[in-house]
């Protein structure tokens, strides 16, 4: 479903070349849920952003679902992701002039779907909006809410396209204990249920240990690769 074959990524740096992901070759199988852990400064969100084809590799070549990234357009890229990528940003990243129930929709709307009615995807973004707990905050604008809240909408905005692969950057870190655990339950539903291929990075020991696999960055190299016991 995913596959990467020596990905380099180098960035200029006051004028040098700094290479933060080096020779990194992953195969994520379809329906896979896969942790990947690592110190601040691994490499982590720089290789999300390569699997999801958000960001360009200096050097190698990423495959999203038999499709090589470096041979589409821009806009290829962007229809590929659309249709295929959910995506949950360390930041955030909501749009500050929509409220939350519109940020969800977003996604619904890039993705064109012209065989369902309004109301109905209106309906299905009010509903993963309730399952993050945000039922009475829908009409909130990302300012109004805490850190945690938004990181909840992302969550619901990357739900809401039900995506066959689904990336994300730290879901669980600016959640309390018991929020946490819901959002745990409910990707662990969109990999169970809906088949969704699951990529996450993480410092919450208690989400890497439901993955199946755990992958371990170090200084942008991949030092560990380990499948976790069966629950
Ligand atoms: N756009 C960029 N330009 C220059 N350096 C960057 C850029 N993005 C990330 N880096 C550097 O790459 C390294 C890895 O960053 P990152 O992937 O964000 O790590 P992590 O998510 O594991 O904390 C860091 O040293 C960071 O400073
Ligand atoms: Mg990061």
């Amino acid at each position: 479903m995913i596959e990467a074959i020596d990905l380099e990524q180098t960035y200029m740096s006051g004028g040098k070349p700094l290479t933060v992901l080096k020779q990194i070759n992953l195969a994520i199988e379809a329906e896979g849920f896969v942790a990947i852990i690592g110190p601040s400064g691994s490499g982590k969100t720089t290789l999300l952003g390569l699997l999801a084809g958000l960001d360009r590799p200096t050097k190698g070549i990423v495959r999203l679902d038999g499709q090589d990234l470096g041979r589409l357009t821009e806009d290829q890229r962007a229809t590929l992701r659309a249709d295929k990528v959910g995506f949950v940003f360390q930041t955030f990243q909501l749009i500050p002039t929509l409220t939350a129930l519109e940020n969800v929709m977003v996604p619904i709307e890039l993705r064109g779907n012209h065989t369902h009615e309004v109301k109905e995807l209106e309906e299905n973004a009010m509903e993963l909006l309730a399952r993050v707990g945000l039922g009475a905050r829908m009409d909130h604008y990302p300012t109004q809410l805490s850190g945690g809240e938004q990181q909840r909408v992302g969550l619901a905005r990357a739900f809401a396209s039900a995506p066959k692969i689904l990336l994300a950057d730290e879901p669980t870190g600016s959640l309390d204990g018991e929020t946490g655990r819901t959002v745990i339950r409910l990707l662990e539903e969109l990999n169970q249920d809906a088949k969704t291929t699951l990529v996450l990075v993480t410092h919450d020991w208690e989400l890497a240990s439901r993955a199946r696999r755990v992958v371990r960055l170090q200084a942008g190299s991949v030092v560990s690769d380990t499948l976790n016991p069966p629950a």
